[in-house]
């Protein structure tokens, strides 16, 4: 198969969709590899990398879509690539259709296969192709919040981990899913005091057997919320109800009860976020302040740290392109369910609910 590999073009996105580790093994399976010139600088990779790896570089972006029958990215095609997506073409990316009609309109009129890491599940709904990302933002959502207390940036000035005589910083982290153990673990490992929320009691028997003792377990309500958020530095939203937008669990008229220079990063913004005044914001402009409470909602946390994240979604990825390459879509998809349920819009025709419901009558 003909495998084409574009430089991402959305704003600040430096991850690529396939590494030369990747290409080099798709080459030894006798496909073909197209990566566009420099897809691969932001995350580390030359030109020379790839064609080491036996990859064929092409100079634009037209020219890899216009070679390729399978296209590998990372992002949703921008408006700018939707007329280069060809009739039968197979496009795997994440693609998030319910948060964009025009994106749903333009995908269905090129009669691509598209089939979306988002939805790419196993029987228990796990999500392996979401998952290594939500690791990245809950790691990086420390290292986020750590930098915006400090007072020069409007924070409380406060160092999480303390030091000899003086007790270390607090952080609340609300959601004890991916991004909220992996938040948890980081802030602990810097010595801060933790404490995690959540309303699944398993998960936080989980959290409570395999954190250390300074990570506190306590049940999601809003009284413990509006206890806990009058003396916590730093506070992770990071709940997640499947399918649904996120609950408010901090309210506009809560912030008045926090202590002035008070970090919230709310992971979570992807999905309209778990607090009141979150607005997505972008890693160029990442902050914003609303009754002296730094707000941090940057929508694709991951972007900032491509070196790592690259290679965190393309190990994910990787096994699933090589299955879609030696087999064609049709039959492995057939094949391997988990991917099958990665299909949403085929040659035209949307197939699956999530789609539907977003955009009700519009799309018929
Ligand atoms: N901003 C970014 O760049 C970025 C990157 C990755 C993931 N995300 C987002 O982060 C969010 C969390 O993702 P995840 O992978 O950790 O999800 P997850 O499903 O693993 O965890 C979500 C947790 O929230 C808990 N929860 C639900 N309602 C709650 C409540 N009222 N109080 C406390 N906890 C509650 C659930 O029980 C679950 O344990 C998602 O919205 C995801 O899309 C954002």
């Amino acid at each position: 198969m003909k495998i084409g590999v574009p430089a991402e073009i959305k704003n600040n996105e430096n991850r690529v969709g396939l590494t030369p580790a990747g290409a080099f093994e798709l080459v030894n399976y006798g496909h073909e590899v197209f990566v566009q010139e420099e897809a691969g600088v932001g995350s580390g990779f030359s030109d020379e990398d790839y064609r080491d790896a036996g990859a064929v570089l092409l100079p634009t972006i037209e020219a890899v879509y216009a070679l390729a029958e399978m296209i590998v990215k990372v992002k949703e095609p921008t408006p700018y690539e939707y007329p280069l997506i060809k009739k039968g073409q197979v496009v795997f990316t994440y693609f998030h259709f319910a948060s964009s009609e025009a994106l749903t309109r333009a995908m269905i009129a090129s009669k691509a296969v598209c089939i979306a890491y988002e939805t790419v599940s196993d029987e228990d709904g796990f999500l392996p192709l979401l998952t290594p990302m939500s690791e990245v933002a809950g790691r990086m959502a420390i290292q986020q919040g750590a930098k915006y207390l400090e007072k020069p940036i409007k924070g409380r000035g406060v160092l999480l981990g303390g030091v000899p005589g003086v007790p270390p910083g607090k952080v609340l982290v609300l959601g004890a899913g991916v991004v909220g153990v992996q938040a948890a673990k980081m802030a602990a490992g810097l010595g801060a005091h933790v404490t995690i929320l959540d309303i699944n009691m398993k998960r936080l028997r989980y959290v409570n057997d395999i954190m250390p003792n300074h990570v506190v377990t306590e049940f999601s309500s809003v009284f413990n919320i509006k206890r806990h958020i009058k003396n916590h530095d730093l506070i992770i939203g990071a709940v997640l109800i499947p399918g649904a937008k996120a609950p408010n669990l901090i309210t506009r008229d809560m912030l008045k009860e926090m202590r002035p220079g008070t970090v919230l990063v709310d992971v979570a913004v992807d999905q309209g976020g778990c607090f009141e005044t979150t607005r997505p914001t972008t890693h160029e402009d990442p902050t914003f302040i609303i009754d002296d409470i730094v707000h941090y909602c940057v929508a694709n946390m991951p972007g900032a740290v491509p070196y790592t994240s690259t290679l965190a979604l393309t190990n994910v990825t990787l096994p699933y392109v090589l299955k879609l390459a030696n087999l064609g879509w049709e039959a492995a998809c057939e094949k391997y369910p988990d991917l099958g349920r990665g299909l949403n819009i085929v040659k035209g025709e949307v197939v699956i609910d999530e789609i539907k419901k977003a955009f009700e009558s519009a799309l018929v």
